[in-house]
C-alpha cells in the first residue's frame, strides 16, 4: 500500500471558500439574469451515450472527451457541452410547450484539454436557449441576455466586446469564391483557427480543403473586410445579400436596446462546434488579453438531427474560468466571504441558555449569528466578533438578562444602548421583512 499526499488532478478545481464565494456570485448574477429574460432553469445527467457529441458537435470536442465503456458494456461520454443535451431533453418535450421556449442551466462541463490559463478539464457554463424562433428578433434577444449576465457583474463595454457574424454570410462568400458546400464545414474549421494560428498554417489546412493559395488569399482580404465593405465587394450575391441583411437587422435590434457599444461584426468569428447553421457570436475582453467567455449562435438543425424534431433553436454557453480571471482583473471580485449579523457574547455561562434561545429566534429570523463555541474571556470573544466582522455584538450579563436585556453594539460606530431580548426578536422579524432579501442559492 502506498502512502502519501494524494493531490486532485490536473484541471480540475478545488473551491475553497473564497473561490466559492466567487463561484456563488457569478451563478447568482447568471440566475437574476435568467430570470429577467424569462428563462426557466433545467438541467440533464452529466454522463450521456457518446453518440449524442459524435453525431453533431464536431472533430475538435470529440477528440477532447472523457469517454469510457461502462459495466454494462455502453459507449458513455461526461458532457462537455450542454447544447446536445438542451437539445435532447427540448425535443422530447418541445411538442408541448408553448414556443419560443426560453431554458437556461448552469452545468458543470469536462473536456480532455491541456490546462492552461482561461482552459480547465472542468468548467462551469451559463448555457441560455431559445427554441421555435427563426427571427432576428430572437438572435438579438439572446445576444443582449449575454451581455446582461456580464453587466450584472459589473462588467461594460469597456471590458467586453462581442463579435457577431453569420455562417450564412460566411457560406455565401465560400460560394462566391467557388469553394464548394462539401468543404465548408472543413473551411469554417479552418477559419476558426485564424486568429489563434496565423494566415500560414492555415493555408495549409485550407488547402487540404481543396482552396488554393490564390483563393485563400481572397478569403482572408474577404474577412478582414466591416459588412457595408465585404458587401460593396460582393454584393448582388442574393444569399450574401439575404444573411447581411439579417444580421443588419440583429444589429439595429441591438442599437435600440442601447448595446451598440457592446457589438461588432467581424466575419472571421465562424465558432468551432459544427451544428451553428447562421448568427454567431462570442464574447471577449475588450484588451483581447484572454480567451472567450462565451460563444453561442443559431443551430437550426441540431433538434432534427438528435431528436427528430424540426425546430429552430439558439443561444450561448458562457464559461466561469474566463470571466472569474476577468472579474479579478478589473476588480470586481466581492469581499465579504460571509455576512455575520450578530456577535452573541456570554459574560458568563449562566446566560448560555438565554443566548442560545436568542441565537435561534434570531436565526428563525434570517439574521446571520454567529458565539463562541467554548467559554471564553469576554475580550476574546469581542476579538472572535471583529474577525468575523460582524456588524453588532450582544452582550449578555448576568445582572442585564436578569432584568430581561442586553447590550446591543454597533460595531462600526462603537455605539452602545440596552434593548429588551423581547424587543430585539421582535425589531429582527420587522427588520427581515423590510429587507426581504433576494434569494442568493
Ligand atoms: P464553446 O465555445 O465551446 O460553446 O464554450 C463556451 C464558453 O465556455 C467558452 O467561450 C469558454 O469561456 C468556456 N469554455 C469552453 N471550454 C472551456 C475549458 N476547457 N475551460 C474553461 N472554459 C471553457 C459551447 O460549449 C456551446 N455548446 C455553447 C452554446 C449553447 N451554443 C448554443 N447554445
Amino acid at each position: 500500500m502506498s502512502s502519501g499526499e494524494i493531490r486532485g488532478l490536473p484541471g480540475f478545481r478545488d473551491f475553497f471558500p473564497e473561490e466559492f464565494a466567487l463561484r456563488r456570485h457569478i451563478f447568482s448574477a447568471w440566475r437574476r439574469v435568467g430570470a429577467r429574460y424569462g428563462f426557466t432553469e433545467y438541467d440533464g445527467p452529466p454522463l450521456e451515450p457518446l453518440e449524442l457529441y459524435t453525431r453533431k458537435s464536431g472533430e475538435e470536442i470529440v477528440g477532447q472527451l472523457y469517454a469510457f465503456e461502462d459495466k454494462g458494456g455502453r459507449d458513455v461520454a461526461l458532457r462537455p457541452e450542454m447544447t446536445p443535451t438542451f437539445a435532447r431533453m427540448m425535443a422530447a418535450r418541445a411538442a408541448g410547450l408553448p414556443k419560443p421556449v426560453r431554458w437556461f442551466s448552469i452545468p458543470q462541463l469536462f473536456r480532455y484539454e491541456r490546462p492552461q490559463r482561461g482552459r480547465l478539464r472542468e468548467h462551469f457554463q451559463l448555457n441560455m436557449d431559445i427554441v421555435g424562433e427563426t427571427d432576428p428578433l430572437a438572435d438579438a434577444e439572446i445576444i443582449a441576455a449575454g451581455i446582461d449576465a456580464l453587466r450584472e457583474l459589473g462588467l461594460g463595454a469597456a471590458d467586453i466586446v462581442v463579435r457577431v457574424s453569420d455562417r450564412r454570410l460566411v457560406a455565401a462568400l465560400l460560394d462566391a469564391l467557388g469553394i464548394p458546400v462539401r468543404e465548408h464545414l472543413a473551411v469554417f474549421a479552418a477559419i476558426d483557427r485564424l486568429e489563434r494560428e496565423g494566415e500560414d498554417p492555415i493555408r495549409g489546412r485550407l488547402a487540404a480543403a481543396g482552396v488554393d493559395g490564390k483563393r485563400a488569399d481572397r478569403l482572408f482580404e474577404a474577412l478582414r473586410l466591416p459588412l457595408a465593405d465585404l458587401m460593396a465587394a460582393h454584393g448582388g450575391e442574393r444569399p450574401l445579400e439575404e444573411a447581411a441583411a439579417g444580421l443588419q437587422t440583429v444589429f439595429s435590434y441591438l442599437d435600440a436596446t442601447g448595446f451598440a457599444d457592446f457589438v461588432r461584426f467581424d466575419a472571421r468569428l465562424v465558432r468551432g462546434l459544427a451544428y451553428y447553421t447562421g448568427t454567431v457570436f462570442e464574447i471577449w475582453d475588450r484588451r483581447d488579453e484572454l480567451r472567450a467567455i462565451c460563444g453561442g449562435g443559431r443551430y437550426d438543425d441540431l433538434l432534427r438531427a438528435l431528436g427528430g424534431v424540426n425546430l429552430p433553436a439558439l443561444g450561448f454557453g458562457m464559461g466561469d474560468v474566463v470571466l472569474a480571471e476577468l472579474l479579478r482583473a478589473r476588480g470586481l471580485v466581492p469581499s465579504e466571504l460571509r455576512r455575520v449579523d450578530d456577535y452573541i457574547i456570554c459574560v458568563s455561562e449562566d446566560e448560555r441558555p438565554t443566548a442560545l434561545r436568542l441565537a435561534r429566534a434570531l436565526r428563525d429570523q434570517g439574521r446571520h449569528v454567529l458565539y463562541d463555541l467554548r467559554a471564553r474571556g469576554v475580550g476574546r470573544q469581542f476579538k472572535a466578533a471583529n474577525q468575523a466582522g460582524a456588524a453588532r455584538t450582544i452582550v449578555l450579563g448576568p445582572e442585564e438578562v436578569g432584568r430581561g436585556v442586553v447590550s446591543l453594539r454597533d460595531m462600526g460606530s462603537g455605539a452602545e444602548r440596552e434593548i429588551a431580548i423581547e424587543a430585539l426578536t421582535r425589531a429582527a422579524a420587522a427588520e427581515v421583512e423590510r429587507a426581504s432579501p433576494e434569494s442568493s442559492e
